[in-house]
């Protein structure tokens, strides 16, 4: 690739992918196309024009490849194989010739620090000790330490003959032995198979674990519930983004994102500099972590606290590194819920807000499928209405084992389940909301009659069409993307208040973050509004529930 010089005034490279907003889709829900009760490409291909028409520019993909599919997908069996239930490698190639039709682009999820156990390279190394791909995963014949899976229990599982091999993860996601020169080589080959069909990059399943320290410590006292900041700082992670960048990503015009569950803020810039040349993105934890206790329990947040995280990251990360901004995800809650209000009074006004916040923050924005029409968590209330492993692992350890008591493990996983963002979406007020003409995989919110797509795209002042409205204002206004950020009021408790700023062209965003009014903590200024959810004022001072305004200022 030729370097890239153009720059801002304020001094950052301009990149095409600092200026996208990306679309997450999480094909097993999005659309079923056949009536197996399961979303799959020919679906999403059919449902295209709804993504369009948000004015998005890249699509990211959540797994699509042949999976036994013990932790949906990321647990890859096949990586040049389609997975069956979500169509074939010629339903990709339409899937990717329909997505560069429509202007946008398309990432896949790359997921490299763990196979399947189902894998080809897994049932080889399995097979005996003398096997030629022994070696491509990380096995010891004593159990070597007391790590823990991310997902619960231990995280060495022992084989038949004996010996143990590691799983950050589920026992059926073996980590791969990245300290393999074949194995790497493997997974540029993966990467350069899908290159050269013309997809744009990768979002990288925690990629930072993929480096082991092979003297094997047990894990220290205080991180012990939090062993992802063990996991990800193995000894050789950026030689080896490194050499991924060196020997594959740079031949291509393309977006990299990792996932970097476990990365401290002060550690981000090793991963993004630029001049270093290993990823170009990652997602820091810090915001959708801050209703998370020390144990990974739901606790009760507070603006001031959510606020700083932003603060926090802007000041760590200089010119050379290009945050990411994301409330949500195939791994969290829903957005409305969780850092809005899904009361039926106001879960459109909050989640405009929560809009108005993603579209005109710092960093590339990740919008997640659902969150355009205001999707809220449901009310779970039996350990049979789950789908996630994890959640089902605890149950086990927390609840049968009678840690817990099912009223306060409910409760808590109303609040943090991955499964809220799992549910099939609701296109219409029909059948099965229209999702599927079978059975769905997993069960729709019991709201889709109420909340769907058929309804925000009738409604022109839903939700839908207020991020339609935001992603095209971004889109013409370098000073939301490049601008630099400044937080006006990091102490008050329901008013979240900032300045986007490219030299002399500024930008005041306002919001309400609660359901009563409040004051504007700012003296009056000269403004002009742009846009809000409320449609336009001529108040600067005051602001009505879950109000969200941007103003321009001189
Ligand atoms: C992170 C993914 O986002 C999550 O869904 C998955 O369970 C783990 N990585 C393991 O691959
Ligand atoms: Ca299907």
């Amino acid at each position: 690739m030729p370097p890239h010089t153009e720059t801002t005034p304020n001094g950052y490279v301009k990149r095409w992918w600092k200026e996208a907003v990306v679309y997450q889709v999480y094909p097993r829900s999005f659309y079923d196309s056949n009536g197996d009760g399961i979303g799959d490409l020919p679906g999403l291909i059919e449902k295209l024009d709804h993504i369009k028409g948000l004015g998005v520019d890249v699509i990211w993909l959540s797994p699509h490849f042949d999976s036994p599919n013990a932790d949906n997908g990321y647990d890859i069996r096949d990586y040049r194989q389609v997975g069956a239930e979500f169509g074939t490698m010629s339903d990709f190639d339409d899937l990717l010739a329909a997505i560069k039709a429509a202007g946008m682009k398309l990432i896949i999820d790359l997921v490299v620090n763990h196979t399947s156990d189902e894998h080809q390279w897994f049932v080889e190394s399995r097979s005996s000790r003398n096997n030629p791909k022994r070696d491509y995963y990380i096995w010891s014949d004593e159990k070597p330490n007391d790590w823990t899976s991310i997902f619960g229990g231990p995280a060495w599982t022992q084989s038949e003959d004996g010996d143990w091999y590691l799983h950050l993860f589920d026992p059926k996601q073996p980590d791969l032995n990245w300290d393999n020169a074949e194995v790497r080589e493997g997974v540029y080959d993966i990467m350069r198979f899908w290159l050269d069909k013309g997809i744009d990059g990768f979002r990288m399943d925690v990629i930072p674990f993929i480096s082991k320290d092979k003297t094997f410590p047990n894990l220290p006292e205080d991180l012990r519930a939090k062993p992802q900041y063990v996991y990800a700082n193995g000894p050789k992670v950026h030689d080896y983004l490194h050499e991924m960048n060196r020997k594959v990503l740079s031949q291509y015009d393309v977006m990299t994102v990792g996932e970097a569950f476990g990365v401290t803020l002060a550690d981000t810039p090793k991963l993004i500099d630029e001049r270093r040349q290993e990823l170009d993105m990652i997602f820091q934890f810090a915001a959708v972590e801050v209703d998370r206790g020390r144990d990974g329990r739901w606790k009760p947040w507070t603006l001031p606290e959510f606020k700083a995280v932003f603060t926090r990251q802007d000041q760590a990360l200089d010119r050379h590194c290009w945050p990411t901004f994301f409330l949500s995800n195939h791994d969290n809650p829903r957005i409305v819920s969780r850092f809005g209000d899904d009361s039926p009074q106001w879960r459109e006004k909050s989640a405009m807000l929560l809009a108005t916040l993603t579209l005109t923050m710092k960093g590339t924005p990740f919008i997640y499928q659902g969150d355009e029409m205001g999707l809220t968590n449901r009310n779970f209330t039996e350990i049979t209405q789950f789908n996630d492993l994890w959640t089902k692992n605890a149950w086990q350890a927390e609840v049968v084992n009678g840690k817990w008591s099912a009223e306060d493990f409910f409760a808590n996983q109303n609040k943090v389940s991955r499964d809220h963002a799992r549910m099939p979406i609701p296109w219409t007020s029909g059948r099965q909301g229209g999702f599927t003409a079978g059975r769905p995989w997993f069960a729709l919110n019991d709201n889709f009659q109420d909340i769907n797509a058929d309804r925000a795209i009738r409604d022109p002042g839903s939700i839908y069409y207020y991020y339609r409205d935001l992603i095209a204002r971004r889109h013409k206004t370098p000073a939301l993307i490049y601008g630099d950020y400044k937080d006006l009021a990091p102490d008050h408790p329901h008013v979240f208040t900032y300045e986007r700023r490219l030299e002399d062209e500024a930008y005041l965003i306002t919001l309400n973050f609660s359901p009563v009014e409040n004051k504007v903590p700012l003296p009056p200024r000269l403004t002009a509004w742009l846009a809000g959810n409320y449609g336009p004022a001529d108040i600067f001072d005051s602001l009505r529930p879950w109000e969200a305004r941007i103003h321009r200022v001189s």
